[in-house]
């Protein structure tokens, strides 16, 4: 038999997936699992999206423009504007998903053996992606106590080698629900700067900021224009994350022309996607207040239920619809596993992803899990009362 490569060897598993045999397991044994695991929004996708797909009258399912339709990149543009990124259809390629758009960008900014500072815990799919591009993680180790606030910017710079390439922030934070300050932002740009960069920054979350705190763009920044590249996805903010539309922003010609060429190679984005996405951007300002005001419920809701949970430790998130918690456990890989496979309370367990997988080094996240606030509040409080059994009843609880 002909061996897997090195690379297919070494790629992670998604520690936000990687359980989902042992949960099909337990739902065949009739055992109800609250996804808490993945960012799959609950609400409903806007209505005046789905009345695009109904409204869907052509004769041939052709490939799209590779860089995505000229109409689509226009209502982004605009869209953009409303949170003061200045850029113009030109800049904008339209990728499958904001995963696509990661992959582009590491793909086209990264030689194999560069190096890119990231802040940890981080959204475990761009070491996925860093791994396929043959680029290295240099991560910036951030902590639970402090709320996950950015490392003071020292810690960056011990980390500046000559393979150095990029910073890669995701701003609001998946899993930590970390807003970058005005100050933080100002201190990457000085470094990007500093060292020639490129600023990776993936903001498919601007739209969940709920502390009043300003939503800071890479794009706001003044001085590395041409350093920025902006990963966006729409299918947070209107629930469409199977459309699989998202974008890469970026007004450096090099890394467009570089990108379109990865573009043209799969030839086009998924057209339907396109056409969802587009009728999308009209969405009634109702929908998004409802959808904000939905989040900000269950961030309380959930929070405040967490830290009534003996031994159980979360920060209050800032934005996106993650947490990332502590809890009083031996190893959250064996806990998450032992949840789906070994326990029950009346009927019902829970999912989620140990933290482990969103550290270079898991064990900085042994004892943490990121848990997404994607159920309503009903669901969120069984599910709270399941993890309180659950944490009475684990043979590796540590306290
Ligand atoms: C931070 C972040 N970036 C990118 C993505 C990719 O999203 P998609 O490929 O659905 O656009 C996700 C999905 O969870 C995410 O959380």
């Amino acid at each position: 038999m002909p061996h897997i490569s090195q690379r297919g060897q070494a790629m992670p598993e998604s520690p936000i997936r990687k359980l989902a045999p042992l949960a099909n397991k337990a739902k065949a044994r009739g055992i109800k699992v609250f996804h808490l695991n993945i960012g799959q929004p609950d609400l409903p996708t806007p209505e005046i999206a789905l009345e695009a797909i109904r409204n869907i009258s052509l004769r041939i399912l052709e490939y799209s423009p590779s860089d995505g339709f000229p109409s689509l990149k226009s209502k982004l543009a605009a869209y953009y504007h409303r949170f003061k990124i200045d850029v113009t259809e030109e800049h904008i390629i339209i990728t499958s998903g904001g995963s696509e758009a990661v992959n582009f960008a590491f793909m086209s900014c990264l030689n194999p053996g560069d190096e890119i500072i990231v802040p940890e815990p981080a959204y475990a799919n761009y070491t996925a992606f860093a791994q396929a591009a043959g680029a290295v993680l240099r991560p910036v180790v951030s902590s639970i106590e402090e709320g996950f606030a950015l490392p003071p910017i020292e810690k960056f710079e011990e980390l500046i080698s000559p393979r150095s390439k990029g910073i890669l922030i995701c701003n609001p934070n998946n899993p930590t629900g970390y807003l970058y300050t005005r100050s933080e932002m100002n201190k990457i740009r000085d470094l990007v700067r500093k060292h020639d960069l490129y600023l990776f920054s993936d903001e498919v979350y601007r739209e969940f900021c709920y502390t009043g705190a300003p939503y800071i763009s890479a794009f706001h920044l003044d001085g590395i224009e041409e350093n920025v590249v902006l990963i966006d996805s729409v299918s947070k903010r209107y629930s469409e994350c199977g459309i699989r539309i998202g974008a890469l922003v970026t007004k450096n010609k090099e890394v467009r022309k570089s990108v379109m060429k990865f573009c043209q190679a799969r030839l086009s984005p998924p057209l339907l996607g396109q056409i969802v996405a587009e009728a999308s951007m009209d969405t009634p300002e109702e929908y998004m207040r409802y959808v904000y005001d939905e989040y900000v419920e269950r961030r309380k809701f959930l929070i405040d239920g967490l830290n009534r949970i003996p031994g159980v430790y979360s920060p209050i998130p800032m934005g996106a619809f993650y947490t990332v918690a502590r809890l009083p456990i031996d190893d959250s890989d064996r806990f998450c596993a032992w949840l789906l496979s070994d326990f029950e309370y009346e009927g019902r367990t829970v999912m989620m992803a140990p933290a482990s997988g969103f550290y270079s080094n898991p064990e900085n996240g042994r004892n943490e899990v990121r848990i997404a606030y994607v159920l309503d509040k009903e669901e969120l409080k069984e599910a709270l009362l399941v993890l309180q059994k659950a944490l009475e009843a684990y043979p590796g609880r540590t306290q």
